[in-house]
């Protein structure tokens, strides 16, 4: 039974974690600022200005991250039309550490936007991006993945247009005073070594820690840095239907009155030190808007239930209440940036914050103020050396590889080849196949039409010839009809006046041929539709010879539904091939460019012995040999395995070889996966799904 105690109720395992926090709850806090020579101040900002000249992105990093950025624009311009793609964060405004991730905000309203992340994962996946993860239920839901080659990470969210805002307003900041940057970074580098800088482990997220920073920054004596945000004239945005204020003044140098000289360790022990003894978020809440603490009543953020400490000693509570240690967005005013806080990394924050003051005041440095306390939660894998496996081989050995490299993709390029061609086969089988269905279908539609329409010119002739057996033409009895009626009609010459039988002749006549005019216009339309319907059967015979012709008897090669099948799948069998392919030009374009470079530089080694080996085994083992390794030591230092780096590992001896090889390599790294177990974030909070 681990011992509790009465005033705090924290457990003797967690009053060993936070021994820092537990006295100062208990009243036997002993923190105090010890008088502190400017010269260990000076010798703090050395140390920090030589941090920061490490974090410079090395020229081959940044043309990565500039080659991956277009490698996508040029995808998204393909996939989703009138799209923008921006950079955003620390990459953006500069205040990134050197292993920061890469935020790319994709603007498009063609479609919802997790549908577009969707698309956008399965993409990435496709394109053999390891790790791409989708975190559809964030506030902000977002597509995470890693460049395979340099290891960079990269997020990408969609319409995240405050976060562009946002970005801007810190590179404002950061350009208001040379000593904005290097002490962003050395808060950003304290908090991310100390373990409290993962949203995701329920600690503040890294654009907290700079606003928090900022914020300091803001209420030092005197400010180093001035409100940028106020100003009388306003300019509102509205955003997915909210309206911001996101004023930013043009000028903002010139909104200090007085200039503040202190360097960066004066104004680093500052900040620990008003943390330390002046905990800020009891009463108030941070909120860079307003350039000070503002009172919880006036943002009405009241601390809700469970307050921190209540929180960790219910070991079952890993909520923890609203506004624990509220920070304020400056352009979403409504948002908290602790609302991601568990209750275990709101009490690592304060215990961090109050070890930091007692470092600084004991005469600590900055290494021992940074110390790594959790190595797995530290990126420190981004390769910042493009060719650092290839710098230590012999050019002999690095054009070996390549060639076997392009032997393996020839092979490759030909099985795909093979596949395609087979497929082409197998699509044009089924579209003739699909063709013939709708052929025969054409065929029966009018080999139908024909006994019906038969049936009917039978019966069209019928009534034709019933109508008038002697078909007599229609105009010759209409000239006949004008004759006589001209001559019933005609001026009479009395001398020569028709007798009366012949005028009765002529009457009778001129009836008879009005009777004959109607049954020979009947004849003649009976007669039209007869025609008709003989060219209409006319022409039926001839589509369906036509038809019968274009239509080959391939039906006995089986049903198209087979070869849509079989196309199906050798395009899922194809898929993993063109990945494959595609991580393979990645490789010979690397090695082909670190030959041009060595080449250039005479830097690789170069081979002298000359000696015939056995090609294939050689390059592979040198291969194989830098792979294992590489992945037997991240699996031991607890690092993230692909489904590759599994393959790997199994084929070298599995799990079981890296314990005993890697221990016996490396004491220390045993030492960190003991450590792990006790880390509070393999506890509660590792666990939880909350606030992921
Ligand atoms: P990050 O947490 O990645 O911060 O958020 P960062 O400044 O880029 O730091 P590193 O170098 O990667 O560690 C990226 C951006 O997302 C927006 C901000 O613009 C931030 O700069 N963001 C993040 C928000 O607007 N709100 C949040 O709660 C978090
Ligand atoms: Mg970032």
């Amino acid at each position: 039974m681990s011992k509790i105690c009465e005033i705090t109720g924290l457990t003797q395992s967690q009053q060993d974690k936070w021994p820092l926090s537990h006295s100062l709850m208990i009243g036997e806090s002993k923190l105090k600022m010890e008088n502190i020579s400017a010269s260990s101040t000076e010798e703090l900002s050395k140390d920090i200005l030589e941090f920061v000249s490490k974090q410079e992105v090395s020229k081959s990093v940044t043309e990565r991250k500039e080659g991956i950025i277009k490698h996508l624009k040029r995808r998204f311009d393909i996939k989703f039309r009138g799209s923008k793609l921006t950079t955003f964060g620390s990459s953006k405004s500069g205040l990134g550490l050197r292993n920061g991730d890469v935020d790319l905000c994709l603007e498009f309203s063609g479609e919802k936007p997790k549908k577009v992340l969707n698309k956008i994962a399965r993409m990435l996946r496709d394109d053999g991006m390891e790790d791409v993860t989708l975190i559809a239920h964030a506030k902000v839901p977002i597509v995470k993945f890693v460049d395979q080659r340099s290891k960079i990470p990269i997020d990408i969210s969609i319409n995240n247009s405050l976060a562009i805002y946002n970005t801007n307003l810190l590179k404002t900041y950061s350009d208001c005073d040379s000593r904005v940057r290097p002490f962003i970074l050395a808060i950003k580098q304290w908090a991310l070594h100390r373990g409290i800088c993962n949203a995701a482990y329920g600690t503040f997220s890294s654009y907290a820690w700079t606003l928090i920073a900022l914020h300091s920054l803001q209420t030092s004596n005197p400010p180093v840095v001035p409100n940028i945000q106020d100003g009388s004239k306003r300019t509102l945005k509205v955003i997915d239907g909210t309206e911001y204020d996101i004023t930013m003044s043009d000028k903002p140098t010139e909104l200090l009155m007085d200039k503040n000289s202190q360097n960066i360790g004066e104004l680093l022990i500052n900040f620990f030190e008003s943390f330390a003894l002046n905990w800020p978020w009891d009463e108030k809440v941070l909120s860079i808007r307003s350039g000070k603490n503002i009172t919880r009543n006036s943002k009405k953020w009241k601390q809700q239930k469970p307050f921190i400490i209540d929180a960790v000693i219910d070991e079952h509570n890993v909520r923890l209440g609203k506004h624990s240690l509220p920070v304020e967005d400056p352009f979403d005013t409504m948002h908290d940036l602790s609302r991601v806080l568990r209750p275990d990394g709101a009490m690592e924050i304060r215990e961090e914050f109050l070890r930091a003051f007692k470092i600084l005041s004991e005469g600590g440095d900055w290494r021992k103020l940074t110390e790594t306390k959790f190595p797995e939660l530290v990126n420190d894998t981004a390769n910042t050396d493009l060719f650092e496996d290839l710098r230590k081989m012999e050019s002999q050995d690095v054009k070996e590889i390549l060639e076997d490299l392009q032997s393996e993709l020839s092979v490759l390029e030909s099985e795909i080849e093979v596949r395609n061609s087979e497929r082409k086969n197998a699509i044009d089988m089924s579209k003739a196949l699909r063709k013939n269905a709708e052929l025969q279908k054409a065929e029966n539609k009018i080999a139908n039409t024909l006994k019906p329409r038969r049936e009917k010119i039978e019966q069209v002739k019928k009534q034709r010839d019933s109508v008038n057996n002697n078909y007599i033409p229609v105009h010759w009895i209409e000239n006949e009809m004008s004759k006589v009626f001209q001559r019933l009609t005609e001026d009479v010459d009395l001398m020569r006046a028709p007798s009366l039988q012949k005028e009765k002749e002529l009457f009778s006549w001129f009836f008879e041929l009005q009777s004959m005019h109607e049954h020979s216009k009947k004849t003649r339309e009976l007669h039209g539709e007869f025609k008709k319907l003989l060219r209409e059967q006319k022409t039926a015979l001839f589509e369906l010879d036509n038809v019968k012709e274009s239509g080959k008897d391939i039906s006995v090669l089986g049903d198209y539904a087979n070869f849509d099948d079989l196309a199906h799948r050798l395009l899922l069998e194809m898929n993993p091939m063109h990945t494959e392919k595609r991580k393979l030009k990645r490789e010979i374009g690397r090695l082909e460019a670190w030959l041009r470079i060595s080449g250039r530089k005479g830097g690789a080694k170069k081979n002298h012995h000359n000696k015939k080996r056995s090609k294939k085994n050689n390059y592979s083992k040198k291969r194989d040999n830098i792979n294992v390794a590489e992945v037997k030591s991240r699996a031991a230092a607890g690092g993230s395995l692909s489904l590759s780096d599994l393959d790997t590992l199994l084929s070298s001896g599995g799990l079981s070889s890296i314990t005993k090889e890697q221990t016996k390599e490396d004491g220390n790294r045993k030492k960190k996966s003991r450590k792990k177990n006790f880390s509070p974030h393999r506890g509660n909070r590792g666990r939880s799904k909350k606030g992921m």
